[in-house]
């Protein structure tokens, strides 16, 4: 399930994120500032029960989300997106899954995995500035299914469609939240129009 999201403050702030003479320092801040937008969307299904509340003044109708949820922030670009979305939900837990790209088949290798604990009941949230192939995630994703995860989201702030096509293929339960869906992949596998190597923009190398 596709789940595109667009709103003038995404979008400028994207805008910003793309220009090649933008600094780290608002490179962070733009991506602190699309995925506190973007986790507001992403978290709004989350599962809830009804509770009793006493107010000073008298007892009344609540929520209490019932799930744990889990974000993991792919590493290393996924995150920059950690910091809004623990905001937005601070009672959450974090993972940490690393795959770097090898260079020549394009495929995402895991050098780090990370996790809590995770149940069929566990909603994760899987956290990727870019999403490419799609290798890393289909790599991330199918490890997590091993671990007993059921209920899995990815967040990514540009996809190319060729990732999109390939999650949605391969695992059509997966539901994936993203701010921009671009042209598509260059010969070197880099989103086009995109942002560049969204690791080295956020990180300053
Ligand atoms: N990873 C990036 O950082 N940028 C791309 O365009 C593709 C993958």
């Amino acid at each position: 399930m596709l789940n595109l999201l667009n709103h003038p403050i995404i979008e400028s702030e994207l805008t910003k994120l793309r220009d090649k003479r933008t600094s780290s320092e608002l490179f962070r801040q733009s991506v602190v500032s699309i995925g506190s937008c973007m986790a507001y969307e992403v978290l709004k299904n989350l599962p809830t029960r009804e509770i009793q509340v006493e107010t000073p003044l008298e007892t009344t109708k609540g929520i209490e989300i019932t799930s744990k949820v889990v974000f993991i922030p792919i590493l290393r670009a996924g995150l920059g997106l950690l910091p809004p979305f623990m905001k937005k939900y601070p009672k959450a837990e974090v993972g940490y899954i690393g795959i770097r790209r090898n260079e020549t088949t394009f495929h995402g290798e895991e050098y780090y995995f990370n996790v809590p604990e995770i149940n069929s009941e566990t909603r994760i949230f899987l956290l990727e500035i870019m999403l490419a192939t799609g290798g890393s995630l289909i790599s991330a994703i199918s490890r997590l299914k091993l671990e007993g995860a059921a209920h899995i989201n990815v967040v990514a702030l540009i996809s190319a469609p060729e990732g999109i096509e390939r999650i949605a293929t391969e695992y059509p339960e997966i539901a994936i939240y993203t701010a921009a869906i671009d042209r598509g992949l260059n010969e070197k596998k880099y989103i086009v129009p995109g942002l560049g190597d969204a690791g080295d923009r956020l990180n300053g190398t």
